[in-house]
Parts: C-alpha cells; sequence; structure tokens
C-alpha cells in the first residue's frame, strides 16, 4: 500500500503521453501528493480531459483525475515547454507498429520536444516498453540532443509498467515491486529522485541496469503469455481424453511452483501487451540470428485458439457457420477494459463472416462496439445482450463480462433459433447452461458436459479409430441443438431489435 507522506516535500512530475500508461501514472503520482502536468499530443484528447471527460475506460480513474484536478495537483496541457518545470519527467508515448512491431519513431520524436527543454537537474523516465535493442542508443540518444542544445547531461532511467488495464489504479496504487533501470546515472541523483517519488509505496524497489529492467517487463509478460498458451495445449489434452481443464488446473495450482493465476484455457490472450511482446520477441531475436521457438509456439497456439472458437461453432451448427446468424458476446480484449488492441473477438468475427456468418455483436462499452463495427466490415451491433440473442443460431463468448455470467439461461435459450453456446473464456457454468437446453462446448471441459462429470465420450483420433474402427472426431456429427431450440424469438423481441440491427449495415 502506497500513502502519501505528510511533511515530505512534493515532486514536480510531468507525464509525456496520457493514453492507458500515462494517464494512469498522472492520476496516481498525483493521489499521492506529487504536483502534475499530463502532457499529451493529441488535440482531441486534451480538450476531452480539459472538459472533465475520460479518453478511454479504466475503473476508478476518472474519479482520481477529477479529486485532483479540483485541488490543483493535476493539470492537462498540450504544451511540451511545461516539463522544464519538472523535477521528474515521465514518457509513455506508443512503441507498437500496429502490425507486431516495434516501433521507436514515436519515442524519438518525443524525445527531440522534450529533451532540450528538461531542466538542468530534472531526471528523464521512460515508462513506455522499449525494444531490448533500442536500450544502447537511449543514453547516446539523449546525450546527443543535451550537448547540441549547449545543456549538461540528464539521467536517464526506465520505470516499467506493471498495471494491468482494468485494475491499473490499484495496481499501480499498491504494487507488486517497483523496477527502477538505470540508463545512465553517473552520480545517482536519478535514482534518489525516483526514491523519493516512490517514498510512500511499501513494495521493495528494485534496481538494476536499463537492460535488466526492460526484460524483467518482456520477461514477465511473456511468461504470463507462456502460461494461458500452455494450459490451452493442456485443454487439448483434457478434450482428447474426457478430462476436464477446471479440475486438472485446480489440482496443479495447490502446487505452490506453479499456481493457478493465468493457467486459463479459452481463446487466448489479446490487447496491447502480451501479443505483441511475444511477435516482437520473436521477430527481433530471429533478426539478430536468435532461434526463440517456444515463444514462436506460445504465438502460434495463442492464434489457433481464435481459430478454434470457429471450427467448435461449426462443429455445433453442423459441419459450418455459413448462413448462420451469431451472437458475439463481449468485443473488449477483456472485462472493465473498453481496449480493443488485439482483441481476439475482431479475429473472430471477421473469419465468422469470411466463412458466411451474420455476426450480431455486444458489449457492455458502447464506444467499444462502435469502434468494432468499423474494425470489422459487415458486423452488427446490438444495444442490449437479448437483441444479440434474439433469433441466434448459436452465441459465442468472447469477454468474461459479469453481465454475461447473469444471464438468465432459460429466457435467452428461448430467444435463440438454437440454444448453442461456444464459451471462449471457460466462464459460465457447464451445468447452468446445460439444464436451460444449451449445447455447450468450452475449452478442455468437453462438449455438454458437466463440471465434475464430462458427458461427451473423448474424442476420438484417427489411430485409434484406425484401431477399434470408431469414426473419428472430425467424423463425429455435430450435437443436434434442435432439440433444444426456444419458442419463437418474436415473443421476446423489443420493438428497437432492427434499428439496433441496421446501425452498422
Ligand atoms: N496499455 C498497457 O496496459 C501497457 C502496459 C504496460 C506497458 N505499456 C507500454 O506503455 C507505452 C504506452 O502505452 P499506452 O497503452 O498508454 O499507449 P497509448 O497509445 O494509449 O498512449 C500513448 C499516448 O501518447 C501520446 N503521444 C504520442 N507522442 C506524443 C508526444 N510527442 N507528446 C505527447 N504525447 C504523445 C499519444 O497521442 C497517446 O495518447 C507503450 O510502450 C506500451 O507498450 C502499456
Amino acid at each position: 500500500m502506497c500513502a502519501f507522506v505528510k511533511g515530505e516535500p512534493s515532486v514536480r512530475v510531468s507525464v509525456v503521453g496520457l493514453g492507458y500508461v500515462g494517464l494512469v501514472t498522472s492520476a496516481c503520482l498525483a493521489e499521492q501528493g506529487h504536483d502534475v502536468v499530463g502532457i499529451e499530443v493529441s488535440s482531441a484528447r486534451i480538450e476531452a480531459l480539459l472538459d472533465g471527460r475520460m479518453p478511454f475506460h479504466e475503473p476508478g480513474l476518472a474519479e482520481l483525475v477529477q479529486a485532483n484536478r479540483e485541488v490543483g495537483r493535476l493539470t492537462f496541457t498540450a504544451d511540451p515547454a511545461a516539463i522544464s518545470q519538472a523535477d521528474v519527467v515521465f514518457v509513455a508515448v506508443g512503441t507498437h507498429d500496429g502490425n507486431g512491431g516495434w516501433q521507436t519513431r514515436t519515442i524519438q520524436s518525443c524525445l527531440n520536444d522534450i529533451v532540450p527543454r528538461l531542466a538542468d537537474d530534472a531526471a528523464l523516465v521512460i515508462r513506455s516498453t522499449l525494444p531490448p535493442w533500442f536500450l544502447a542508443h537511449l543514453p547516446i540518444i539523449v546525450g546527443r540532443m543535451r550537448q547540441e542544445a549547449g545543456l549538461g547531461e540528464v539521467p536517464v532511467l526506465l520505470n516499467p509498467e506493471f498495471t494491468k488495464e482494468g485494475t491499473a489504479v490499484q495496481d499501480f496504487l499498491e504494487p507488486e515491486r517497483v523496477v527502477l533501470g538505470i540508463a545512465h546515472d553517473v552520480d545517482g541523483r536519478g535514482a534518489a529522485r525516483l526514491r523519493r517519488l516512490y517514498r510512500g509505496m511499501s513494495a521493495p524497489i528494485l534496481e538494476m541496469s536499463a537492460t535488466d529492467a526492460a526484460l524483467s517487463k518482456l520477461g514477465a509478460n511473456l511468461f504470463l503469455a507462456t502460461k494461458i498458451s500452455f494450459a490451452n495445449e493442456l485443454a487439448q489434452l483434457c478434450d482428447q481424453y474426457g478430462g476436464n481443464v477446471d479440475q486438472v488446473v485446480g489440482a496443479m495450482a495447490y502446487d505452490h511452483r506453479i499456481g493457478g493465476a493465468f493457467l486459463r484455457a479459452g481463446i487466448g490472450f489479446g490487447g496491447s501487451c502480451l501479443p505483441h511482446q511475444v511477435t516482437m520477441t520473436v521477430a527481433t531475436a530471429a533478426k539478430s540470428g536468435l532461434p526463440t521457438p517456444l515463444f514462436a509456439a506460445v504465438a502460434e497456439v495463442n492464434l489457433r485458439q481464435r481459430e478454434r472458437m470457429i471450427d467448435r461453432l461449426a462443429g455445433l451448427l453442423g459441419g459450418s457457420v455459413a448462413g448462420a446468424r451469431i451472437a458475439l458476446l463481449g468485443v473488449t480484449f477483456k472485462p472493465d477494459t473498453d481496449d480493443l488492441r488485439d482483441a481476439p473477438s475482431i479475429h473472430i468475427a471477421t473469419r465468422l463472416i469470411e466463412e458466411g456468418a451474420t455476426v450480431v455483436a455486444f458489449d457492455p462499452m458502447t464506444n467499444a462496439l462502435e469502434r468494432f463495427a468499423a474494425l470489422v466490415p459487415g458486423v452488427r451491433v446490438a444495444s442490449s445482450v437479448e437483441i444479440a440473442l434474439d433469433d441466434a443460431d448459436a452465441a459465442a463468448l468472447v469477454t468474461e463480462w459479469g453481465v454475461f455470467r447473469q444471464l438468465d439461461w432459460v429466457d435467452a435459450a428461448s430467444r435463440m433459433r438454437r440454444a448453442i453456446m461456444v464459451d471462449g473464456r471457460n466462464a459460465l457454468s457447464v451445468v447452468e447452461l446445460v439444464d436451460a437446453g444449451f449445447a455447450y462446448a468450452s475449452f478442455g471441459r468437453g462438449i455438454r458436459g458437466q463440471t465434475d462429470v464430462p458427458v461427451t465420450a473423448p474424442l476420438v483420433t484417427a489411430v485409434e479409430a484406425e484401431a477399434t474402427g470408431a469414426p473419428t472426431s472430425h467424423e463425429t456429427p455435430a450435437i443436434d441443438a434442435s432439440a433444444t431450440e426456444g419458442s419463437p424469438s418474436e415473443r421476446h423481441r423489443s420493438g428497437t431489435s432492427d434499428l439496433d440491427l441496421a446501425l452498422t449495415d
């Protein structure tokens, strides 16, 4: 837990780049009693913030921003000159190229703007995730810019960001560790200043080289991604042999060397961090002749899971999704965020439409749903989950928002043309769904199985089929869900559904 230390002078901070990372950093440092100026190049974003509107959804952030603006500890501007007053300047601009690679153009242009404006005794702290090869260049670039401006050198540090979207405020205020990476700090004044900034934190402050700091951030994300792909591979074994991944992982988690966190099977990871960092690591290492087959497999398994969602829907629909109407439940890459960056929903909806399905999406984040419609040509969006489910041939749970967990499944089944659910997050109760009349598939929990008693027989491999004469799993007939068809959904339809569906047509 961190707390404002009474009697200690506050640190004057500037944060450059007010995205998911920079805005949380700004608001949380202000909350800790520091004087913070947030600097942002996007005029629309600055206008929104000055107007009291949040540019994105992050639980608890709007309240922190408002409270700290009211007491004058947090201000926003588009003018980079504001950093000349700061003791510590954080840089939190983007480093992704949008195509699974790194880019350093944004940070280099940002450094161009700010480095000649830094006060002589200020510390420059990079919060963005940097490509490992850029670390050696960073202090040289900054040193050269200072020299060309006729100014003295400044300390350059890395302070990687370990917060998670959805719980970022709490993660910042109650971190598990604070990592300080030293890129250039001859007299230790940069590290001392950051220690003063974080003096209210009870978490350990770990000081190391900038390269180690960057790799500790990268390593954490690679490990988490590996855990998810591992769980997905394990789930395949469970499906193959009639096991239940919940039971299997539950038992494994008692081993403290393993732990249960992130061992979650489903459609895999998305978002701005994990997918990019896995692919960027593989590509960057390959360029320097270093093979990273484990991380390459993590990425491959992750993409495969998105495709398996399509296969599962096709299987339950009798072999193909063509002509089917699919209710896509959730579009954000995880609950409690409106972030769509590398969200599995984009891949899944695009592929379903390519295969001839009609996709009707709903997400509690209206603004994310609107952006989703722009990203996925041909998708339809609904203004409520009930409207998305009306007349659907199948539903696909893509984001495990609480609102979906709490649905009345009997009502949901009766709205749908065929009560079929593929749960891409293993988030729903098998028993509840099956009792409501659903044909239900998830990942590693069989098809129409129950949590403790799987109903379906294990899938039969080609080799076993040859030995026993049984049909292979590919030949296994899809479950006929017609027996679970609900009553005509017209009875339940609200008068607005056609309008909703026309939103993105
Ligand atoms: N999103 C996360 O959860 C997360 C977690 C850990 C690390 N990171 C890393 O943190 C960095 C930032 O990520 P993000 O998600 O906040 O990105 P983002 O794209 O949401 O935000 C970056 C912001 O910086 C602004 N910007 C760009 N150039 C600028 C300049 N010269 N001056 C002022 N503002 C400028 C952009 O307009 C944008 O608002 C990336 O390197 C990312 O890899 C992100």
